[in-house]
């Protein structure tokens, strides 16, 4: 089992004027070894306090409870040590905003490798032989090894992250709306590589969207989050074919509406006329 998740909460203590609030309400999950999960809801339904309990990342001011096993360890009131640890070796994260999650003043080549020099004691020819592969496995061209963050286009920022978040070769990837700040057809691309990379580590996959469409190409199983609980777990295409939960109904209903190239989130042609949908797309959009 790559994670297991049990009873987590997640509790905002009482400040002035503000009553006590839990945002995260005895959610269960788990991913096991190569598979690659979903988590889906609604904006502010939890799905990032789960995931930043899960590797640790909590604002100080959050209480957590329940428990989260990432492959034997308890994470839950374990420190800060043993979170640091684990974090971009054994678990990596991609952030929703590939521009804030880098640094601006570290180059790709630097950002790509910190996770490597964090955890492992290697030589700088091995590090950078490293990094090449990393950027090779992700496309982006070696040239772009000295370049800032400024200097790339959202969809590349991304792969940067995703290079970084591979590179240590972890056993489970935590991406949290990783496409949603990024054009329709570089969502695409960046979800397809994702899911490439890591199903090629061998590695597993906490894929967490609103939308259901992307989460359709990405996962096989997924659990439907409201208002800080699971409501709704399942095969993603199950749920897809027959939400039960009210919410599960409308984000359904909203990747039918909204799906891309025309695309049903079951990967059928919803054109009715099964032609190119969406028009076509020469070349790839963010370069
Ligand atoms: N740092 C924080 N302190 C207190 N409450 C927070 C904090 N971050 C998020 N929340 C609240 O927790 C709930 C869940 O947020 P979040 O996990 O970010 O939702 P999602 O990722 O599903 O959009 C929301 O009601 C949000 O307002
Ligand atoms: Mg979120």
């Amino acid at each position: 089992m790559s994670c297991e998740v049990t009873g987590l909460t997640v509790d905002v203590a009482a400040r002035r004027h503000v009553p006590a609030r839990r945002i995260v309400d005895g959610v269960s999950l788990r991913v096991g070894d190569g598979e690659r999960v979903g988590l889906v809801g609604p904006s502010g339904s939890g799905k990032s306090m789960v995931a930043r309990s899960v590797v640790g990342i909590l604002p100080p001011h959050l209480a957590v409870g329940g428990s989260v096993k990432l492959g034997g360890t308890e994470m839950v009131g374990a420190g800060d040590e043993v979170a640091a640890d684990l974090r971009g070796r054994y678990v990596s994260m991609v952030f929703q905003n590939p521009g804030s999650a880098l640094n601006p003043v570290r180059t790709v080549g630097q950002a790509i490798s910190l996770p490597l020099v964090m955890h492992y004691d290697l030589e700088p020819g091995d590090v950078h032989d490293r990094v090449l592969r990393a950027m090779r496995s992700v496309e982006l061209p070696e040239r772009l090894t000295g370049a800032y963050p400024h200097q790339l286009s959202g969809g590349q920022r991304q792969r940067v992250a995703i290079a970084a978040a591979l590179v240590t070769s972890p056993r489970l990837i935590i991406a949290d709306e990783p496409t949603t700040a990024l054009d329709a057809i570089v969502q695409r691309e960046i979800v397809d590589l994702l899911v490439s990379l890591v199903d090629d580590l061998g590695a597993s996959l906490l894929f967490i969207t609103h939308d259901f469409s992307v989460l359709a190409h990405a996962t096989t199983r997924c659990y439907v989050m409201d208002a800080g609980r699971v409501v709704e777990e399942g095969a993603t295409q199950g749920i897809l074919r027959r939400p039960r939960s009210s919410v599960a109904r409308l984000l359904v209903r909203a990747a039918n509406e909204l799906s891309l190239h025309g695309e049903g989130p079951d990967g059928a042609d919803m054109t009715g006329a099964g032609g190119t949908a969406g028009g076509a797309t020469g070349g790839r959009g963010e370069r």
